[in-house]
């Protein structure tokens, strides 16, 4: 175990983005109340998500890791989640193909309620009050009383997580994750799409290998790996009394484990390597993600690893790698380099959104073309350094929203009005997040077919 480490060390040190709770005595009251409720995930699952992504250290698996920037109390509906999971699971089913290895299912989903914000003060006319930190800190309309951070919202956020958590479970395992709804799901989108001819090659061979299959006698009704799926879930975990209260020991192993979610990341901005974050996920035994932006130098990220994985087990660690369309070319190869050099065991992610936000009328948004650039810049590069780029984590919805610029639908800087509801930062719609996968899908095919002419010539 961790040295000198217990689920409240992190109280110690210094600490960024945190909320000032105007009452400390319900704030202790409310976080002593959640650690008397059940966990949300139990350590046995999150040792399967660990054992999943150190495949696919290996080069042995793809991590497709999606969902909201936040999660919202106000959207709470059954149709959200499943418009997201069926979003979800057919990108996950292109992308199968195209990598032609599992792919590793974790959404930012049942727990991404805190966010971090780059200031603590919003100003609206003459009135100034504290920033919108997410559901389970304070409210986003712009009044005293909403923005003044509040313990009872972190019960509301435990109870919509588990109920959140209950359904998608339902979903993965009852049938309706069944490949073959998925599949007929993602030739719907292809008939429907304007670059549907550009799919239509890697979905017509999809449908041929399923129809192998049944003409083979595998079918769902007599193999349930056809019919179900491991679906994990993960958030930042930003808001770190909340993230004790659920902190347990499994008693199987001895060990301490989150159980808010199945894996947790840490924030760009709280990953200071002697503060209160770092410390908080050193003690915990999840697989853990760690966002890499520009500020981060190899130095700084050998000593995190250190720190975060000190046994270099694989599995344990996924660096999310968040530069920006123009910046990755500059950043990312020398921190590959440096790992490699280190022989350090890590998932190596792209998440194209963070880094690549703009404003246009007055909406933050993202344009698709510079997302798509950043994951193919990802992609060349590791392939030029002879590593393994394992995954992708985006922020996407099942709905129609237009919220990012672009894609084969293109939204245009003047659609952004029309069906803008995020609550945080602009996410791909279902539309451009099913095209990235098919986009990625036919690159990964395509350095497949590559390397087995290399190896056949
Ligand atoms: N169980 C397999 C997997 O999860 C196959 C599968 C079943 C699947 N339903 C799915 C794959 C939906 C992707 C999407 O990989
Ligand atoms: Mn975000």
């Amino acid at each position: 175990m961790a040295q000198n480490w217990n689920p409240s060390s992190w109280r110690h040190k210094p600490i960024q983005q945190v909320p000032e709770y105007p009452d400390k005595a319900a704030l202790a009251a409310t976080e002593a109340q959640l650690a008397t409720y059940p966990p949300l995930v139990f350590a046995g699952e999150a040792r399967r998500l660990k054992k999943a992504l150190a495949n696919v250290s290996e080069g042995k698996g793809f991590l497709l890791q999606g969902g909201d920037c936040a999660e919202s109390f106000a959207e709470h509906g059954a149709d959200t989640i499943r418009d997201f999971f069926r979003a979800f699971l057919q990108m996950a089913v292109v992308l199968t193909f195209g990598a032609q290895l599992p792919v590793v299912k974790v959404g930012r989903i049942a727990g991404q309620f805190a966010k971090p914000r780059s200031s603590a003060f919003e100003k609206q006319g003459d009135q100034t009050l504290l920033t919108y930190r997410g559901d389970i800190v304070n409210g986003t309309e712009f009044t005293e009383e909403s923005r003044t951070p509040n313990p009872e919202r972190q019960i509301m956020a435990y109870r919509q997580s588990a109920a959140t958590l209950n359904l998608l479970r339902a979903f993965a395992m009852g049938g309706y994750a069944n490949l073959e709804n998925v599949h007929q799901w993602m030739l719907g989108f292809v008939k429907d799409s304007p670059q549907g001819e550009r799919y239509r090659k890697l979905a017509d061979r999809i449908s041929e290998t399923m129809d192998f299959m049944k003409a083979v006698g595998i079918t769902a009704d007599n193999n349930p790996s056809l019919r179900e799926t491991d679906f994990f879930t993960s958030h930042e975990a930003l808001l770190l009394g909340y993230e004790e209260a659920l902190t347990r020991v499994d008693s199987t192993s001895g060990d301490w484990y989150a159980t808010s979610g199945h894996m947790i990341w840490i924030g760009d901005r709280t990953r200071q390597v002697d503060h209160a974050h770092v410390e908080y996920f050193r003690g915990i035994k999840n697989p853990i993600g760690l966002k890499c932006g520009p500020s981060l130098t190899p130095d700084n990220l050998i000593e995190l690893i250190d720190v975060l994985n000190p046994a270099n087990e694989a599995g344990r660690l996924t660096l999310i790698c968040r530069f920006g369309h123009d910046k990755v070319a500059e950043s990312l190869p020398k921190l590959i380099r440096a790992v490699e050099r280190e022989g350090r065991k890590v998932v190596w992610s792209c998440d194209p959104m963070h880094g690549n936000t703009i404003t246009l009328n007055n909406y933050k948004t993202r344009p698709f073309e510079r997302i798509l650039s950043e994951v193919e810049s990802f992609f060349q590069i590791h392939r030029a350094e002879g590593t393994h780029p394992g995954g992708i984590h985006i922020e996407m919805t099942g709905k129609d929203v237009t919220e990012c610029t672009g894609g084969a639908r293109a939204v245009t800087a003047d659609d952004l009005q029309d069906r803008y509801h995020t609550h945080c930062d602009p996410r791909l719609n279902a539309d451009q997040a099913l095209e990235l996968a098919f986009l990625l899908a036919e690159r990964m095919k395509g350095g497949r077919d590559e390397k087995r002419l290399a190896a056949n010539g």
